[in-house]
């Protein structure tokens, strides 16, 4: 029997706070982590991915956000309704976050000593001394040359890629089984980018951690992830193994995040835009939320929001007329 998913995401919906009324930046979402796992979620900005990345761990602020519907399942527990306590357990230790802007996660008054060493004594009470060596040790796996001298640096004094290393050996410190990486090397010029994708694969195999990539590159998603989450307005619009998704993409939504991955040959050097925007959480929409930039619409489109319909093995796709007869049983 397969073992159980490491963490499991089951009909979430976020709202958030608007002048009058709530809106839904995400919707009946659902997907598994398994362990080991590399898993990439891709969709333009504004699609949901960081509101659902950020909901596993309960990091939205009270009051102005809530889950209308849904579960977290880690550990026999669902996240979402979890004490406070066990959440801060499980935030860093467990299931760590790596974010797009290092500098405004580092603080800049402190060294990378001090703040790697934070989560240390945090979480598995080391005195500073021994914070210090797992320090090194750390900057280390996330090939820093020369750590003894850079592990008493401030975070100004490194590249941007730097700081976006020291980030990691933050989130590997306590070695979480779960690594989310929201657009980690965006901020990064595209050869230091690729060197932080490598390590993020080296690091994976190497700690035996599972890794959650977002990106809105689909490039980036094809080169690191083995399965693929695509987002759009809230909501999954398909999900498949990587190879699955580019042989044979269904949704029209990931057939147009595919024709805007430049071509490797530098094609005729034009970059395909889909037209037309991402919709506002609270825009009224008749049926399909992309409908209305989509080329294949369909009368039946206007009708309702498609079903996520599964139309292979771990391939599910949310398009009406595409998938209306091929539904695998
Ligand atoms: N704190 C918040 N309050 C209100 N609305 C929010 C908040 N956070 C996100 N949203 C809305 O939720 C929707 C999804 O946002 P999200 O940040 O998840 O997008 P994203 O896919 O991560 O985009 P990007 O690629 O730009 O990071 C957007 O419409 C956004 O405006
Ligand atoms: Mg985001």
């Amino acid at each position: 029997m397969a073992s159980p998913p490491l963490v499991s995401i089951d009909d979430l919906t976020v709202q958030f706070r608007g002048d009058r009324k709530w809106t839904t930046a995400v919707e009946g979402v659902s997907f598994d982590v398994g362990e080991g796992d590399c898993l990439g979620i891709v969709g333009e900005s504004g699609s949901g991915k960081s509101v659902t990345a950020l909901s596993m761990l309960r990091l939205h602020a009270r009051g102005t956000s809530r889950f209308a519907s849904g579960t977290v399942r880690y550990d026999g527990q669902d996240l979402l309704q979890a004490p406070e306590s066990r959440l801060r357990q499980v935030r860093g230790g467990d299931i760590a976050m790596v974010f797009q802007d290092p500098m405004s996660s580092l603080n800049p008054v402190l060294t990378i000593c001090d703040q790697i060493s934070e989560t240390l004594r945090l979480h598995q009470g080391m005195s500073r001394a021994d914070a210090r060596v797992r320090a090194i040790e750390l900057l280390d796996l996330v090939r820093i040359a020369d750590a003894r001298r850079r592990v008493d640096e401030y975070p100004h004094r490194l590249s941007g890629g730097m700081r976006q290393r020291v980030m990691i050996a933050i989130a590997i410190a306590c070695r979480p089984r779960l690594l989310i990486a929201d657009e980690p090397t965006t901020a990064l010029d595209v050869t230091i980018q690729a060197q932080i994708l490598e390590l993020l694969r080296e690091l994976r195999s190497e700690l035996g951690m599972a890794v959650m990539l977002i990106s809105h590159d689909l490039g980036v998603i094809a080169e690191f992830a083995e399965r693929v989450i695509v987002m759009y307005a809230g909501r999954i619009v398909e999900q498949a193994p990587v190879e699955v998704l580019f042989r044979t993409p269904v949704h029209p939504y990931t057939e147009g995040l595919m024709a805007s991955i430049p071509a490797l040959d530098g094609g005729d050097g034009r970059l395909y835009s889909i037209p037309g925007r991402i919709p506002d959480p609270d825009e009224p929409i008749a049926g399909c939320r992309f409908g209305p930039r989509c080329a294949h619409v369909q009368a039946v489109c206007r009708a309702a929001i498609p079903d996520l319909a599964s139309i292979g093995p771990d391939h599910r796709v949310r398009c009406t007329p595409r998938t209306s007869g091929r539904t695998a049983a």
